[in-house]
């Protein structure tokens, strides 16, 4: 199967992205470890987030769907149960790395597996903190998969300075830490994503965080809850940069998540030029959330600077393609972080580059991006995805802007993160053809 992405004329309309797929995980873990049942609306639907919802059931979790909604039946911090499979987390190092946190202070033992590219991850970054604090888990070779975690006689609270800006390691220390004997304090290097902090707080955990430094109070129970999942600012980024790069756009996004801890494209890209509008704030739950509206814009080149990264980590691609088409040097900052994601993005985005006749250089830790301006046309070439969803989706949009066409192969690994990107995409206006 393929993916041609077309020159298109312009996007217009107005669409609502499916939930936030870190939101996602954290709202069914949450769940289930809950007394009571929730409800949570707008759950993303993608793989990553179904083999979580899977791994729940095998633990023997009932979560049943009716209507647009998820009903997932809490059992307590501590009453999950053995499952006779190993856990199959497929391409999500956020799904594998939050319920490792979760398992180990589980009673019984478990063994967890992802696919090709997650079992290449490094899972070190957990493996050390979860040990410091009394767990029972190894990875083979020290730092990979399958992950082996057996019951461990007591977990304590750990006083932890991140050497890595990372949600998911932060996230796995502090499921880890609930029911622990003591206090946990993380103190983080650069703000990374605050999602696990706040659904913590929702579902009534003592806990504090302010700007890098987090701590959760002992706590013993949470309470089920009714969770709404914000769009997902990431999925939405796509759309935003193609609406900013695509002549004669105007497009709307509805219920997109605006989280601080996320959101730092969005100020780059104002600060580019683009002209974009963020409007009807609200917020779910304790997330943040509000309309976005995107216009076609000039764009001037960026600086991202290393605390920036965290911010936009995932949207470092598709930022890539808007630099593309921006007048001036782009530069990227200590973005070593991107060599550790569902590919090495760096490589695969160096390589599109190369066959979009974009000139970029590294010099040092620094990235830098010659733009070619608004109105460039890029050769027809095909993309090669390395099987990650957003660098095919990057591709996706960049296709937008082509001489005539761009061939994105194995597009199946948008399911990843975001099975309607093709279709939402072609609603606006975007000319995508599967053959
Ligand atoms: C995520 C954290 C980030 C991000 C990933 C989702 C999360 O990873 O890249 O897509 O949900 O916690 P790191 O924590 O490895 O930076």
């Amino acid at each position: 199967m393929k993916l041609i992405s077309k020159f298109s004329e312009g996007l217009h309309g107005e669409i609502k992205i499916p939930g936030d797929k870190s939101i996602s995980h954290r709202a069914l873990l949450c769940s289930s470890i809950s007394e009571g049942t929730s409800k949570i609306s707008n759950l993303q639907e993608s793989e990553d987030v179904i083999n979580t919802l899977k791994s729940l059931k095998q633990l023997g979790i009932n979560i049943i769907k009716k209507s647009d909604s998820y009903y997932v039946e809490g059992k307590g911090f501590r009453g999950l149960k053995e499952s006779e499979k190993k856990l199959y987390f497929g391409n999500s190092g956020t799904g594998i790395r939050l319920m490792s946190g979760l398992l180990s202070i589980q009673n019984f033992s478990s063994i967890l597996t992802g696919d090709e590219s997650l079992s290449k991850r490094p899972m070190k970054r957990i493996i050390e903190p979860l040990l410091k604090m009394g767990a029972n888990i190894s990875g083979s070779n020290e730092d990979t998969l399958p992950l082996r975690i057996v019951p461990s006689k007591k977990i304590y609270g750990i006083n932890y300075k991140m050497p890595v800006a990372s949600a998911q390691v932060k996230s796995a220390i502090l499921f880890a830490s609930l029911g622990a004997q003591g206090d946990t304090k993380i103190i983080e290097k650069s703000v990374s994503r605050d999602h696990t902090e706040r659904m913590f707080e929702y579902f009534g955990a003592s806990i504090t965080y302010s700007e890098k430094e987090t701590t959760l109070r002992e706590t013993d129970t949470f309470t089920s809850q009714n969770i709404e999942i914000p769009g997902d600012f990431s999925s939405a980024a796509f759309f935003i940069i193609a609406a900013l790069i695509s002549k004669n756009s105007d497009i709307t996004l509805k219920e997109v998540g605006m989280n601080p801890s996320r959101i730092a494209l969005l100020k780059k890209l104002i600060q580019m030029g683009g002209d974009i509008k963020v409007f009807n704030h609200s917020s779910f739950g304790k997330e943040p959330v509000a309309d976005v509206n995107v216009k076609s814009s000039s764009l001037n080149s960026c600086e991202v600077t290393s605390d920036d990264v965290p911010n936009l980590i995932d949207e470092l691609p598709i930022l890539f393609i808007a630099s593309c088409f921006a007048d001036g040097i782009s530069s990227f900052n200590e973005i070593e972080e991107l060599k550790h994601k569902e590919s090495d993005r760096l490589k695969a985005m160096q390589n599109g580059l190369d066959k979009m006749k974009i000139k970029h250089f590294l010099d040092g830790n620094v990235f830098c991006i010659e733009g070619m301006g608004k109105g460039y046309k890029i050769p027809n070439f095909l993309a090669e995805t390395y099987y990650d969803h957003r660098i095919a989706m990057s591709f996706a949009i960049a296709g937008l802007n082509s001489d005539s066409s761009i061939e994105i192969a194995k597009p199946e690994c948008i399911n990843t993160s975001f099975p309607e990107f093709i279709e939402l995409g072609k609603k606006l206006g975007c000319n995508f053809e599967i053959s």
